[in-house]
């Protein structure tokens, strides 16, 4: 099987040998062999970020922007066949990854619109006779850090963006899946992109990952993942005062009123909490439910729970595909483990599953009776597992949605404009989502969180121009 190589100075590298990327739904389907750079590769691909910088920044924003508009419209054009590799490496479903890749393309068509929107201001000085402008430029050599879970949309996020704004990318896709990002790779070099201004290092974490945020030619380090990495990637930033942009994990509270309507409430549960195999930042692991719904709540919640169909990610009709990996699984089995010995009850699901091919199938697990203190509320698990708080009225429900460490997303579902507005106004999370899901957000508005959940500026829409960019202030005597 040839090898997918890293991308480095204009040129796919040649040597190197590759990892498999191994389909989580048939652990016999090999996706592709897929190259793992060593530090040497990475300090090249960033030597020739940093050459290509002077030229990148200067150069045309017409070229830049069509650039941008013809990597989204092949995105979109392919996005069928994006999403059936999205859906073979990663597992989410075929419907879900197609959506995926459809939110990619529209990502790059947003950022080449905003590379021709850019501005500055031009303000009276305080002293007669001076100008004062203020004006941003890229920040120059950006390193993006990107997850397994999201293997198109999140790299669409951070490397439109980056290149929208002028600055050069060392792109470090999450090792378990390449494929997406090398695709998109050999997209935006078929784009056109000069030499050293896009690069592409897939490998380890600990080699390419701490490469790039120790290097000090790289400015800036943007990241999604975990906690524990996201602090180290902001230390080794902090250490040399890089700039630095963290999306990490979330506990995410989905309320449910009294005066909620039962199916939408049902509905928003179960797609943020088990959708994409609940292997979300933005998915809700803890339903927070007034009294007088809970019982109803949890009877229709189990009901839908019952039907949903858990199979390969690229089967017709399946709702719910694999958990990623091997050890993923280990985690939220280990979780489910956890939750029975805190005294929850484990009222649906979680077991493992045998399905056609070997892979890694877990059943959607709910717990009820448990209590925002047990370690299943506390910690994110980052799987199908979601458990149940009873509480009296509003009042209580909003101090448990907020009484967590995290602060990403949090949800309501009510008929009461009062509790809608309440909640939106004092929910500590950086997305409120009223009657809708946790999950699932739009590409042209900002994204990000609170407290143990973000770090630095926004991503998405006109925000992230704040990271992407340094401002500066200029004072003119004319
Ligand atoms: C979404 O919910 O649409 O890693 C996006 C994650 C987030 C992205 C969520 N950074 O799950």
């Amino acid at each position: 099987m040839a090898v997918h190589q890293n991308y480095i100075n204009g040129e796919w590298a040649k040597a190197g040998a590759g990892a498999p990327n191994i389909n989580p739904s048939n652990v016999a389907d090999v996706v592709g062999e897929y190259a793992r750079a060593d530090e040497a590769q990475v300090r090249a691909a960033i030597a020739a970020a940093r050459a290509a910088f002077p030229a990148w920044s200067r150069g045309s924003i017409q070229a830049r922007a069509d650039m941008l508009d013809k990597i989204g419209a092949e995105i979109l054009a392919r996005k069928d066949e994006l999403g059936t590799l999205l859906a073979r490496e990663e597992g989410k479903t075929k419907p879900e990854a197609v959506g995926e890749a459809t939110r990619a393309g529209y990502l790059f068509k947003f950022f080449a619109g905003e590379v021709v929107r850019q501005s500055g201001e031009l303000v009276p000085s305080v002293r007669p006779g001076v100008k004062v402008e203020i004006t941003r430029e890229p920040v120059g050599v950006v390193g993006i850090i990107t997850p397994w879970n999201f293997p198109i949309a999140i790299p669409a996020w951070k490397i439109a963006p980056a290149l929208a704004y002028g600055n050069c990318v060392v792109f470090k896709p999450a090792d378990l899946v390449p494929g997406c990002a090398w695709a998109l790779a050999d997209i935006i070099v078929r784009a056109g992109i000069p030499a050293g201004v896009f690069n592409l290092v897939m490998g380890r974490g600990a080699v390419v990952g701490e490469a790039l945020s120790t290097s000090p030619d790289v400015d800036a380090v943007t990241f999604t993942g975990s906690v524990a990495t996201g602090k180290r990637v902001a230390q080794n930033c902090a250490a040399r005062l890089a700039k630095v942009q963290l999306e990490m994990g979330g506990k995410n509270p989905q309320v449910v009123l009294d005066d909620a309507d039962l199916d939408t409430a049902v509905n928003v549960s179960l797609q943020s909490a088990f959708f994409s195999t609940g292997q979300r930042c933005t998915a809700a692991s803890r339903l927070i439910v007034t009294e007088g719904i809970h019982d109803r709540f949890i009877s229709a919640l189990t009901a839908k729970m019952r039907n949903l169909k858990i199979d390969d990610a690229l089967k017709d009709g399946t709702d719910i595909g694999p958990v990623v990996d091997q050890t993923q699984l280990e985690q939220d089995m280990k979780y489910i483990e956890l939750g029975k010995k805190e005294g929850a009850k484990l009222a649906a699901g979680g077991q493992r599953l045998k399905r056609a091919a070997e892979g890694y199938y877990l059943e959607p697990a709910l717990f009820v009776d448990t209590r925002p203190d047990m370690t299943i509320n506390r910690e994110e698990i980052f799987g199908p597992v979601a458990s149940v708080i009873r509480v009296k009225n509003y009042e209580e429900a909003l101090t448990v949605a907020n009484d967590t460490p995290f602060g990403l997303s949090s949800g309501i579902a009510t008929s009461s404009l009062k509790h809608a507005d309440h909640f939106k106004r004092n929910s500590a999370a950086g997305m409120v989502m009223v009657n809708l899901p946790t999950a699932g957000v739009d590409y042209h508005v900002p994204f990000g969180g609170r407290k143990g959940s973000s770090y630095g500026p926004r991503e998405q829409g006109r925000y992230a121009v704040e990271f992407y960019t340094v401002v500066k202030t200029s004072y003119v005597n004319a």
